[in-house]
């Protein structure tokens, strides 16, 4: 129905400034027609490819297989969030905790809209444990104590942010849904990032010196325990 609509309502190209003839620039009118006329004969084939058009720009394979890597990266995220919330379960990381939850629900819609995006382009979305472990940018990190885990979290969300940057970048205007949904993300891994941070450090603005926060406690609750210092700070 909405194609017998199109066809019988598209005006004549005389009614939009004439057919160009030799020497003439076509109409901007008359180019778009002619676009449009292309892009309905194009939807036409190829039905069972879906939202997968021939205005397609980029290479869906390339972009399905960083959707699986993605895709990978955030399910890892969501185990290591989501193992951080269950072991910070001492009365100080209250709300530490609760950040851990929040994150870990981000980083599960960011993996169930990846895989749509996946499915979408005609690839298998990464949902097997073993895949997810092959796949992963990063390992899963299953650490136990607060400044192990929020350390092991920032470092997985710094990585993420460089990820989707790169990502972002190849999607271009080749394929704008997939660059959308990463852009979204990447917001969204780039609060995170901050949220660690500021947990561990803090900056007093006027001095540009770091002032004593959660980090300190811990780098003394771990020099107290014999724990390596493996973490480099922020530039002070
Ligand atoms: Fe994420
Ligand atoms: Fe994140």
């Amino acid at each position: 129905m909405a194609d017998q609509w199109h066809r019988q309502s598209a005006p004549e190209p005389e009614r939009l400034g004439g057919t160009a003839t030799r020497g003439q620039t076509a109409s901007p009118e008359l180019i778009w027609q002619e676009r449009l006329q292309k892009m309905m004969q194009d939807a036409e084939q190829n039905l069972p490819d879906g939202a997968l058009t021939a205005g397609y720009k980029a290479d869906p394979r390339e972009i399905v297989a960083l959707l699986q890597r993605a895709q990978a990266g955030e399910w890892s995220s969501f185990l290591q969030y989501w193992h951080h919330f269950f072991m910070a379960s001492d009365l100080a990381s209250a709300e530490i905790r609760e950040v851990f939850k929040d994150h870990a629900e981000d980083e599960y819609e960011h993996a169930r809209m990846f895989g749509e995006r996946i499915q979408q382009l005609g690839g298998v979305p990464c949902d097997k444990p073993e895949d997810i472990a092959h796949f992963s940018p990063m390992p899963t990190e299953y650490n136990h104590d607060l400044r192990s885990m929020l350390e092991a979290d920032l470092i997985g969300e710094r990585q993420t942010i460089d990820f989707y940057e790169e990502i972002i970048r190849t999607c271009g205007f080749a394929d704008n849904a997939t660059r959308r949904l990463f852009e979204h993300a990447l917001e969204e891994e780039v609060q995170h990032a901050d949220e660690l941070a500021t947990i561990l450090f803090a900056y007093d603005a006027s001095t540009g010196k770091q002032i004593p926060t959660m980090h300190e406690e811990l780098v003394k609750i771990a020099q107290e325990r014999g724990q390596p210092q493996k973490m480099a700070r922020r530039a002070s």
